[in-house]
């Protein structure tokens, strides 16, 4: 059976379904699986639906439900890479039908705007504006179609013996707890996760950095302000326009960690985001009714390794960045695209070398996503301690990146992505 661009493998070893029953806990059902996933956001689905083409059995554990996941708001800017992911596992049909296809994205500083051709500046290489929604959405909808099992609101979920080569993870349901044996398990529940904690502290080094600011962003049914996304250094702090398709905007404006959604009235949202834009961007605003308001904080987290035995971390569990660089999303594909691979090396070829290097290969290109995400937000921001002399150098740094060839190629090959 095909599977994206890749020929579907049967399922590589019988699955048996255990009956189990002990005097102490009521053991409802014991499932055995090749991979535990832990996690129904875009990570876990993702990496379900590449083992389900290799033809390798998984089980995800989400201890919330399907309609509570499709309500988060979150970025939606998919690298080349992410998009290719996407279509070698099947589930990029729609994406390419309403996803709008970026060739760059515009600065604006100093009052004026500038436009940085990505595409040009990396030999062709091309951006997706797709909501994450959407992206989970699409996830779930094929391994409904595929038939592999999601068992949501599974709660207190917790992880054994991934030091053995026979991890479990029981969870409770229903009032019953519950066991899912496995030969791995991957955590993909993300940055408050359970994963990461069971990690005793002694194997884990944690690198960490929270921003004085937060970003306060609305949704609306209205046209975007510009077909291509405008990043916004101003004297009152960061914005940017974005959107989710032809109709739909989405809107953020730099705001204190302190603040609350509620001191934001949707016209002091407009009166604000049009100050801090060019004049002709300001004029062209079409304002209307928020449909989703909410205030994100900014972090910069790494978790190392990335490995623990047989338990592997993957996406926002392992790591966060803050949201200018638009990388979440993208850095989540990429561990999913390394740990994928690497199962199937080791069920197909009997091959240690894939998991065993999984760690070392996905934190290079998670510092180096995390060190680009940093320089966009250090660049970009107003911070408390932004003095004039600062405010001078992100000026020049600005001027700098689109007036030299080499610092716009920089840019642009690590925001449409770096190569695997
Ligand atoms: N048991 C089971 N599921 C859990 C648990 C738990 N103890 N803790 C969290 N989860 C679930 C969450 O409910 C969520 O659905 O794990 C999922 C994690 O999903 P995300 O937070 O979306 O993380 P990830 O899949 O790594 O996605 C990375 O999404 O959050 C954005 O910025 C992030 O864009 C990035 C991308
Ligand atoms: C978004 O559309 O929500 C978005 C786009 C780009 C970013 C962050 C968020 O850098």
């Amino acid at each position: 059976m095909r599977c994206g661009s890749i020929v579907r493998k049967q399922v590589a070893r019988k699955v048996p379904l255990i009956r189990q029953q002990s005097p102490k806990i009521l053991w409802e059902r014991s499932l055995r699986t090749q991979v535990a996933i832990i996690g129904s956001g875009p990570a876990g689905l993702l990496l379900g639906q590449l083992l389900d083409c290799y033809g390798i059995d998984n089980v995800i554990l989400e201890r919330k439900d399907r309609e509570y996941i499709l309500g988060r708001i979150r970025a939606g800017v998919l690298e080349q890479g992410t998009v290719g992911l996407l279509e070698e596992a099947g589930v990029a049909e729609r994406l390419h039908r309403d996803g709008l296809v970026h060739d760059g994205v515009e600065l604006c500083f100093g009052g004026s705007r500038y436009r940085i051709d990505m595409k040009a500046a990396t030999g062709g290489k091309t951006m997706v504006v797709y909501g994450q929604t959407e992206v989970t959405r699409d996830l779930m909808d094929a391994r409904l179609k595929v038939g592999r099992e999601t068992i949501y609101d599974a709660g207190d979920v917790s992880l054994h013996d991934f030091g053995t080569d026979q991890p479990k993870v029981r969870y409770v349901k229903d009032g019953k707890t519950r066991e899912v044996a496995c030969d791995f398990i991957a955590g993909c529940d993300g940055f408050r996760g359970v994963s990461r904690l069971s990690v005793p502290t002694e194997a884990i080094r944690m690198f960490e950095r929270i921003y004085p600011f937060g970003w306060l962003g609305i949704l609306s049914d209205t046209p975007p302000v510009s077909p291509e996304l405008i990043y916004t250094n101003h004297e009152r702090g960061f914005a940017l326009c974005s959107m989710r398709s032809a109709t739909r905007s989405r809107y953020y404006v730099q705001c204190t960690n302190d603040d609350h959604v509620d001191n934001w009235s949707d016209d002091r949202f407009w009166d604000e985001l049009r100050r801090r834009l060019d004049p002709k961007a300001a004029a062209g605003i079409v304002i209307g009714p928020s449909i989703e308001k909410s205030i994100a904080q900014l972090r910069s987290f790494v978790a190392e390794p990335m490995r623990f035995g047989r338990l592997f971390l993957a996406g926002d569990a392992a790591h966060i960045v803050p949201p200018t660089g638009a990388k979440g999303l993208n850095l989540a594909a990429s561990d999913v695209r390394y740990l994928s691979h690497a199962l199937r090396e080791f069920y197909n070829e009997r091959s240690h070398a894939g998991i065993d290097g999984y760690s070392s290969k996905a934190l290079a290109r998670v510092w180096k996503a995390e060190r680009f995400s940093w320089w966009m937000t250090s660049m970009l921001h107003r911070f408390p301690d932004t003095d004039e002399f600062s405010a001078r150098i992100q000026l020049a740094e600005l001027n700098y990146l689109v007036s030299s060839q080499a610092a716009t190629a920089a840019m642009s090959e690590q925001y449409v992505g770096l190569p695997y």
